[in-house]
């Protein structure tokens, strides 16, 4: 079921389906909810699987000049007290959803109980990286989401040469080119300051999934090993034949994967 949730104001577009422990998927950027379209068609069966479209992407609205990875965390708390769930959740975040579940795991932690990261970082952005990002948070307010497509879109996905490839890449930039412009820049503004989280990771108790393609090139399966390694109490799993959106381009490692760690 889609919903429309009034979030202190704001309208969330959240994806709610299933019933039992709750499972809530969050979105990388620049995209929406449906990228977890494989998740939610598996985890509905056994799970409440939430998944919202963050701050301004996708049908939700209010986009900000600048949204930084905790305000995105805080509206994930307000978003699950408006529902209401109030039981702790499994956060699953892709990238900058991963970046918002490291500040979600800090800021909120009675209602996290186990936590998957896919395909992102705990490092913050070198100075290159962020003053490239504060530069196309500019250009994208100009002419649309159009040069984000073109930077981002060859780094997403592994060579592939399975019928499916040409029907997700198409997915995932009509998902861009969807996105509104304010939203694309203030995500940019906010992750061009995010903190680097590497100091935390040996202290979260909580345990945690790490699962990485292979050929990802925008966190790369050593860095995200790496983090496991960190962290007490987490498993790594690499999903062969995948770039940066495993859980589109091979939904079914992906999904055997958070099943075995969910149960
Ligand atoms: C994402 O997939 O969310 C982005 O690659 C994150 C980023 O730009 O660092």
């Amino acid at each position: 079921m889609l919903r429309e949730v009034d979030v202190k104001g704001v309208r969330f577009r959240v994806a709610d389906e299933g019933e039992g422990p709750v499972i809530l998927f969050v979105h990388g950027f620049p995209l929406n909810y449906t990228m977890w379209e494989a998740q939610i068609a598996e985890f509905s069966r056994t799970h409440r699987v939430i998944a919202p479209d963050l701050r301004g992407f996708g049908g939700t609205d209010g986009a900000l000049y600048s949204v930084s990875m905790e305000q995105f965390a805080d509206d994930l708390a307000d978003l699950l007290e408006a529902l209401p769930v109030r039981v702790p959740v499994t956060f699953c975040g892709l990238s900058m959803g991963g970046y918002i579940g490291w500040q979600f795991v800090q800021r909120h932690p009675s209602r996290v109980s186990k936590l998957i990261i896919c395909d992102s970082r705990a490092a913050a952005d070198s100075p290159e990286a962020a003053a490239n990002r504060l530069k196309m948070a500019d250009i994208v307010l100009r002419e649309g989401p159009e040069p984000v497509a073109w930077a981002m879109m060859p780094k997403l996905f592994a060579k592939c040469s399975d019928d499916h490839c040409p029907a997700i890449i198409a997915k995932v930039r009509e998902m861009v080119m969807a996105s509104n412009p304010v939203a694309i820049a203030a995500a940019h503004r906010g992750m061009a300051v995010r903190p680097d989280v590497t100091a935390w990771l040996p202290s979260l108790q909580l345990p945690t999934l790490i699962i990485c393609g292979e050929h990802d090139a925008i966190s790369p399966a050593a860095e995200m090993k790496s983090i496991a390694e960190q962290i007490p109490n987490a498993a790594f799993v690499q999903i062969p034949n995948a770039g940066h959106m495993a859980p589109m381009e091979q939904p079914e490692l992906v999904n055997a994967a958070i099943r075995q760690f969910v149960g």
